[in-house]
């Protein structure tokens, strides 16, 4: 994996371009892609952002489960101040994505921000942030020793991940431009790329074993979940999330099955009944768009099974000797 480069010091126009996975173009900028508008914010937040020790980020390959669990992680450490069952909940009336902010988002649509200024700094502690950002790429502040920060890494199986981008890609790319669809962008297109790596966040297999790497040297500091993992057993790792994040259930909270309003809270039919979920916008899509699915295993009605077989191939050898496996 190539080194990471000074942030202060990034000319974007000369970056590597991969122009042919829509729906923007995408910049190779510390061993990563990172799509066109996004980047100049992975910058800026390497150069200005200000953590706390008592920040909790919330990481993830695009697609791999983000949206459920900032669901999670929100309606978990702020269960004292917003119960689960309350009707005026935040998740009841707000996107999960409104609710957690990512990190480089914020920072590449606010201008201050890139001027330096901090955007998060209003926020109350302990803040939730999520990023898409390569743990190579957080800003060392973050990750220095002594600097407190909690990261929640979530992997999903590469299959998947590519699979449920290419949907949304489709989708943002015929909602925004001039409305000309975009289905020329063929699974075998997208298959290509992301075995090239070169997908939003790729190469995929990257992102995850940084993660993973750090998740063994630094455990009381970085927790890594699997999305499929999470499916078979949601309460029990929303118990895990709590304890990792220093809020764990007290017996009473366990007698009355905290955890288990939390999943149901968090659910993707109870997100995607919700009134903002079937109306709302994000920047980039629409707040529908973001509830799928939802299952492990969908790449199956999408790939063939070459297919499957040539990415996993790729995948075990890119990791071989890593001591990780899908
Ligand atoms: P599918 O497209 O395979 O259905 P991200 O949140 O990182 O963008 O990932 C999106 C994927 O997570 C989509 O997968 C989506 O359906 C799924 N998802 C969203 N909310 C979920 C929830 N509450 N529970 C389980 N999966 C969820």
């Amino acid at each position: 994996m190539a080194a990471s480069p000074d942030a202060d010091d990034v000319d974007m126009a000369e970056l590597p371009l991969e122009t042919r996975c829509p729906p923007s173009s995408l910049r190779q900028y510390g061993g990563f892609w990172w799509p066109e508008p996004i980047l100049p914010g992975v910058v800026a937040a390497r150069a200005g952002f200000g953590p706390r020790p008592s920040d909790v980020f919330l990481a993830s390959f695009p697609k791999s489960g983000t949206t459920w669990l900032k669901a999670l992680a929100f309606a978990t450490l702020h269960r004292a101040d917003h119960p689960t069952h309350s009707l005026d909940h935040p998740l009841r009336r707000r996107n999960p994505h409104d609710c957690v902010e990512f990190l480089e988002g914020l920072f590449a649509l606010s201008p201050p921000a890139i001027k330096g200024g901090d955007v998060l700094a209003a926020h109350p502690s302990p803040r939730v942030i999520a990023t898409h950002i390569p743990y190579s790429l957080l800003p060392e502040r973050v990750t220095a020793e002594g600097a407190g920060c909690k990261l929640v890494y979530v992997c999903r199986d590469p299959k998947d991940a590519l699979v449920s981008m290419w949907v949304f890609a489709k989708k943002m790319a015929a909602a925004d431009e001039d409305g000309s669809p975009r289905d020329a962008f063929t699974i075998e297109d997208a298959f290509e790329l992301f075995c090239d790596g070169r997908f939003p966040g790729g190469p995929q297999w990257a992102h995850v074993s940084g993660y993973w790497e750090a998740s063994r040297r630094r455990p009381e500091k970085v927790l890594f979940l699997r999305y499929e993992e999470m499916l078979l057993d949601p309460v029990g790792k929303v118990r895990k999330l709590a304890e990792f994040m220093g809020c764990a259930f007290s017996e009473d909270e366990e007698a009355a099955g905290v955890g288990k309003d939390i999943v149901e809270l968090c659910s993707i039919d109870a997100l995607r009944n919700m009134e903002v979920n079937k109306n709302g916008t994000q920047k980039y899509a629409k707040n529908e768009d973001y509830f799928r699915k939802g299952v492990a295993g969908d790449w199956s009605n999408h790939m063939k099974p070459a297919m499957a077989a040539r990415l996993d191939k790729i995948v075990e050898d890119a990791l071989q000797g890593s001591g990780f496996t899908f």
